[in-house]
């Protein structure tokens, strides 16, 4: 039996479609090229969306609505705020979500597009000691959760986020879908789907990869020496962060996307020596995996790329899941919708391999 589930299919789906030896992702009918920069978040929500919900709003009034939604998670989660800061970032987000209605209506799906988006700027300024800053429901979704980070954001940064958030809003049947999809089978509601989701993405070999790599990029800017840092965590057993897919056979569509998105972001500034002095680790760090696992193709992942653009438009390494989660929400709503509308329980086997009771006579 695989104990990783590789290669079996758990769900038909119209969502989205990972290629993993071509190397293309398809969402909803569109290649991640049609959409990366081009699409807005909120039009891949309603992409999403369509057909899963009876009240759904064309683009301008749902970018509306997710700005009300903002506006109603601030109100419902402000007096807990103090209670969730002292927790780490994830786990404050996790549980200021926990508290949301858990139905499965528009209104539901909405607060849930808008949770991580509040959650997270609100958190990191109470952790720095600052105010947290209440939400423009006028104001675009990506924009908005840098206004409340920082006070202020750029259009260019906006657009990056935005952006990001477009190109990790569905990956197939990833851990943490799956998990979503598992609890929606049951027909609990979408809040009580989504925090398993949570809980799936929070892991290091999934959404909890792109801070670490921000560690071992400094780790690594510090030692001098690309090569024999990678080949020495490499001899110790570790795993180098950013690379390696369950499914890619090939470079993830998603790394250029990104690192397109990085690139725009400047070449003369910051943000450009540090995508050059990446760039030099992540070719560094494909030969030493070519040559330490020659067996299999260890290519670079969505999160090598993440971590610079995250870091980039200004959140700390600590708060990289949240982004992360912050776009993928729209495609656990979409995962918990279809799953529940199959009104198919998930329920797999084990295999008991324990002890045996000795027979009673
Ligand atoms: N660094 C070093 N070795 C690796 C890596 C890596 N990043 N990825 C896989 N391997 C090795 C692994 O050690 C094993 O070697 P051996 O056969 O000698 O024991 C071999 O490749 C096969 O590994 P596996 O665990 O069977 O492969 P998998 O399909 O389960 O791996 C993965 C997928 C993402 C868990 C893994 O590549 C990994 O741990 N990567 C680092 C963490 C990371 O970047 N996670 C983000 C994933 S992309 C975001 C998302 O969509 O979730």
């Amino acid at each position: 039996m695989a104990n990783g589930l590789d290669d079996v299919v758990a769900a038909d789906t119209v969502l989205s479609d990972v290629d993993g030896v071509g190397g293309h992702l398809t969402i909803r009918g569109h290649s991640l090229a049609e959409l990366a920069g081009r699409w807005r978040y909120t039009q891949v929500v309603r992409l999403l969306f369509d057909g899963f919900f009876d009240d759904l709003p064309r683009d301008a009034e749902l970018e509306k609505a997710i700005g009300k939604a903002r506006l109603e998670v601030f109100d419902r989660v402000k007096p807990l705020l103090a209670q969730l800061a002292p927790l780490d970032i994830y786990s404050g987000m996790r549980a200021g979500m926990a508290v949301l209605p858990d139905g499965d209506g528009l209104a539901d799906a909405l607060r849930l597009i808008a949770a991580p988006a509040v959650l997270t700027p609100a958190l990191l300024r109470l952790g720095r000691g600052e105010t947290p800053i209440a939400p423009d429901a006028k104001a675009d979704h990506a924009g908005d959760m840098l206004r409340m980070l920082a006070g202020a954001a750029s259009p260019a940064l906006a657009k990056a986020l935005d952006s990001y958030l477009v190109t990790v809003c569905d990956h197939g049947l990833n851990a943490s879908t799956f998990a979503t999809r598992v609890v929606a089978s049951t027909q609990a509601g979408l809040t009580s789907a989504i925090l398993a989701g949570l809980g799936a993405l929070k892991g290091p070999l999934h959404g909890g990869a792109p801070g670490p790599v921000i560690e071992m990029l400094d780790a690594i800017e510090a030692s001098g020496d690309a090569t024999a840092w990678l080949s020495n965590e490499i001899a110790h057993g570790e795993r180098i962060m950013g690379f390696g897919h369950r499914i890619y056979r090939v470079r993830d569509p998603r790394a250029d996307a990104l690192k397109a998105v990085v690139r725009q972001l400047g070449s003369r500034n910051e943000t450009g020596s540090r995508l050059a002095f990446a760039e030099t680790v992540e070719q560094a760090a494909l030969d030493v995996l070519r040559i330490a696992k020659p067996q299999r193709s260890i290519q670079t992942n969505v999160e090598f790329y993440t971590a610079l653009l995250l870091e980039a438009v200004g959140f700390p390494k600590e708060a990289f899941s949240n982004v992360f989660a912050a776009g993928r929400v729209a495609g656990w709503v979409a995962h918990a919708r279809e799953q529940q509308a199959t009104g198919r329980l998930i329920r797999p086997q084990s295999r008991y391999v324990g002890p045996v009771p000795d027979l009673v006579a």
